[in-house]
């Protein structure tokens, strides 16, 4: 079992598996990689995963970039050990092709980057005119029971701020899929940081049942049917608190925390015991950043 000082247990791990994207986001966080020189191996980590299961990690999220150009991913999706449940992020552009392939590899489900319904908006964000098949990926993941889909919408001031009940509106028509609003985190100098308390209060306000994931505390209300969590992390001792993820960085690093780039640990071409004693290196270095 991997718990840091804090008493904190980690049982999650976020695989990034390139740092390649098809969309140029204006707020891109990239996963808080700094400047990849290579990709990791698909051999390298399916060994990663393997040593993390014994370990106890339980889940595992693979993201990049965008995870769906690495033209071997359902290679590495169907490398994850039994006990670890796997799912993916993905801007959904290249979803329709491989939803099925995806599922038929064992990943039980997606998130799917979407900040707007709009196709002017959407271009603004993400420089790029793909809106269709981003809605024709969600559509597929749906088809093929990669479900709950959640939809990330990350708010951004005086672009989708307006467009929450829309969202709400679009996962009432369908099934099996939830909203998760986002709070930006602000890594390039751009102002778009919007004030989620707000939302959330009308949230509140409208619930029939609210919720609070172990997963980082994270609230979660039902409104009207439609389901929505909400993910502040920003100055949040509680988020930290309750934090209980790994990164493993598209370069082969271990990452104790989304907002830390000086404590990252080598694991490229490592293996077996020696594999392990890097990941209680790692969790031995996880301190909350907001505490
Ligand atoms: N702030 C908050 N969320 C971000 N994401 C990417 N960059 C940022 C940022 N600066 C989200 C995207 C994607 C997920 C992997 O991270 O919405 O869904």
């Amino acid at each position: 079992m991997l718990v840091d000082s804090y008493g904190r247990k980690v049982t999650n791990l976020r695989v990034s598996l390139t740092q390649r994207c098809n969309l140029a986001c204006v707020y891109c966080h990239a996963e808080g990689e700094l400047s990849p020189s290579r990709e990791i191996s698909a051999d390298q980590i399916a060994e990663i995963l393997h040593t993390a299961g014994r370990l106890g990690i339980r889940r595992v999220k693979f993201t990049g970039g965008e995870p769906l150009l690495r033209s071997d991913v359902c290679e590495i999706v169907a490398s994850v050990p039994s006990g670890i449940e796997s799912s993916m992020t993905t801007n959904g552009i290249l979803l329709e092709g491989l939803a099925g392939d995806l599922k038929r590899a064992g990943l039980s489900r997606v998130n799917v980057s979407l900040d707007t319904l709009d196709p002017d908006r959407y271009r603004q964000i993400t420089g790029k005119d793909r809106l269709p098949d981003v809605l024709a990926g969600i559509q597929a993941a749906l088809h093929e029971n990669l479900t709950p889909v959640k939809l990330n919408m990350v708010l951004l001031k005086g672009i989708n701020e307006d467009e929450v009940d829309r969202f709400l509106q679009f996962i009432r028509e369908r099934d099996h899929i939830i909203l998760q609003l986002i709070e930006l985190l602000e890594f390039n100098d751009c102002t778009l940081h919007a004030d989620l308390g707000s939302v959330e209060q009308d949230l509140r306000k409208h619930s029939e049942r609210i919720s609070t994931r172990r997963m980082q505390h994270r609230r979660k209300y039902c409104v009207n049917g439609a389901e929505v969590e909400v993910v502040r992390p920003l100055h949040n001792t509680e988020f930290c608190a309750y934090c209980n993820r790994l990164r493993v960085t598209s370069d082969g690093k271990l990452k104790p925390c989304l907002l830390r780039a000086d404590n990252h640990v080598d694991i490229s071409e490592k293996k077996g015991k020696e594999l392990e004693e890097i990941f209680f290196e790692a969790v031995r270095k996880r301190s909350p950043y907001f505490q």
